[in-house]
């Protein structure tokens, strides 16, 4: 397994661009599964995630190249309904693909995800949702079976705003007879872009972007060409870096309308925010203010940036409180920033940081994408080296994540796992 090794101290100067978003190409990839044909997908990310949807796609018949950032994807020759636990144990957005092989082949048999590295993460909500379209499940072996003739429109308020919830019921609905109702759907942009991409292919939904889904079922769909979002949780880990560190850094290919919640936080820390359409340049204070977060839907502050706003603010000058109100669990780089000297008390979800003057250098691991980010973070900023094992969770997540943070100054380099 490799390993990071950073020299903290560097202030990150210079432009980064901002890869295409993780989580709106995981969504988009099985809805290909709705209709036969070629599509190209470009600005998709280089990353584990994307390598295993690739793979689970594949198992079911789908065709893929790849050529650096373009996907080639074809669905002609699907010929299985089926996502083996081995796919989904690695990565829970598997469950993507319930949504679209019901909707256009009537029969899926998916596994069930289990918890996550944080906690528990239910997928009632989706299969509440597939149930009501008509679909008929049963749980065996911990596979989720669906089966249905075609499914039928109904009328869905979810209790939780749930991002894989809306797109995997919204995915099956199109395809189904008469207009379904989504009340209480996410508005996260990934879902506003897979909305987007499912109009695209012929789909008849109103209110694109609002919490209200009205979806008319269509019989068929085509294959279309769509390039990806930028991703917003890579940019803000790049913004708090760049806070972090005193820099001055210039973010490109991103989207700042998506990123609201967290540009207004860093501005309270003290940072200096210019925008553009596609363009955000930060340039951070040398004193970092406390600010508290509470996480919570978009367009609220994403639970995907917590653990990285909590390596900010340790060095915060002032105490400051972090809730997380998505993920109850989602605190795995406590301990971790704690051995690099924060100071941190949690009750249950919620975080008291008390700024310290500096973080010292140690080896550190977490079991999750984010938290390593936070890790990564931190590390900048150590007094002394700090190691953070087990990369391959950033990986899963962060399109070269060293070499980028290197550009901008930072000494940080990648120790390949054959070689300690
Ligand atoms: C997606 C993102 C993930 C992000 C999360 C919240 C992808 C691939 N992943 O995950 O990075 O952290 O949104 O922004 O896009 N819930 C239920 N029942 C369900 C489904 C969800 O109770 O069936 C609850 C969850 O426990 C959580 C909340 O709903 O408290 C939101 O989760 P959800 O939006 O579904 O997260 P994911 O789609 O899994």
């Amino acid at each position: 397994m490799d390993k990071f090794i950073i020299r903290g101290g560097t202030k990150l100067t210079g432009s980064v661009s901002i890869s295409g978003s993780k989580n709106a190409a995981l969504a988009l990839m099985p809805a290909t599964l709705l209709a036969s044909g070629k599509y190209k997908f470009e600005n998709v990310p280089d990353l584990r995630d994307i390598t295993t949807m690739c793979r689970l796609l594949e198992s079911m018949g789908v065709e893929i190249e790849k050529t650096g950032h373009t996907l080639y994807i074809n669905t002609f020759r699907v010929n299985k309904f089926e996502a083996p636990y081995e796919h989904v144990k690695k990565m829970r957005a598997s469950i993507y693909v319930l949504g679209p092989l019901i909707a256009r082949y009537g029969y899926a048999k998916v596994s069930l995800p289990g918890g996550c590295a944080w906690g528990p993460r239910p997928v009632n909500l989706h299969i509440e949702g597939i149930k009501k379209l008509g679909a008929k499940i049963e749980i065996d072996q911990g596979y989720i079976f669906a089966r249905a003739k075609r499914l039928r429109a109904a009328k869905i308020a979810f209790d939780v705003s749930s991002v894989g919830a809306t797109g995997n019921v919204m995915m099956a609905a199109v395809l189904a007879k008469g207009t379904t109702i989504i009340d209480n759907a996410s508005i996260e942009p990934e879902i506003t872009a897979l909305t987007e991409f499912l109009i695209k292919m012929g789909a008849h939904i109103n209110g694109v972007g609002t919490r209200r889904l009205e979806i008319e079922g269509v019989d068929a769909l085509h294959p279309v060409n769509e390039k990806m979002i930028p991703d917003r949780i890579e940019a803000g880990t790049f913004l708090v870096a760049a806070a972090l560190t005193s820099g001055n850094v210039k973010l490109e290919n991103c989207d700042p309308n998506h990123l609201t919640a967290v540009l207004s936080k860093l501005e309270e820390a003290g940072a200096s925010i210019t925008i553009s359409d596609d363009w955000i340049n930060i340039k951070a204070s040398k004193n970092i203010k406390p600010v508290d977060v509470t996480t919570s839907v978009y367009p609220g502050f994403p639970t995907d940036m917590q653990a990285q706003w909590m390596s900010l603010m340790s060095t915060a000058k002032g105490s400051s409180v972090i809730t997380d109100s998505i993920y109850y669990d989602r605190f795995k780089h406590v301990p971790e920033l704690i051995r690099l000297g924060a100071d941190i008390e949690l009750n249950k979800n919620i975080a008291v940081i008390k700024g310290v003057k500096k973080l010292r250098g140690a080896k550190v691991m977490s079991t999750d994408l984010r938290a390593s980010a936070s890790l990564v973070l931190a590390g900048l900023i150590t007094e002394g080296s700090t190691e953070v094992l087990r990369v391959y969770h950033l990986d899963r997540g962060y399109e070269h994540l060293e070499k980028k943070l290197h550009s901008l100054g930072a000494k940080i380099r990648r120790v390949s796992g054959k070689e300690y």
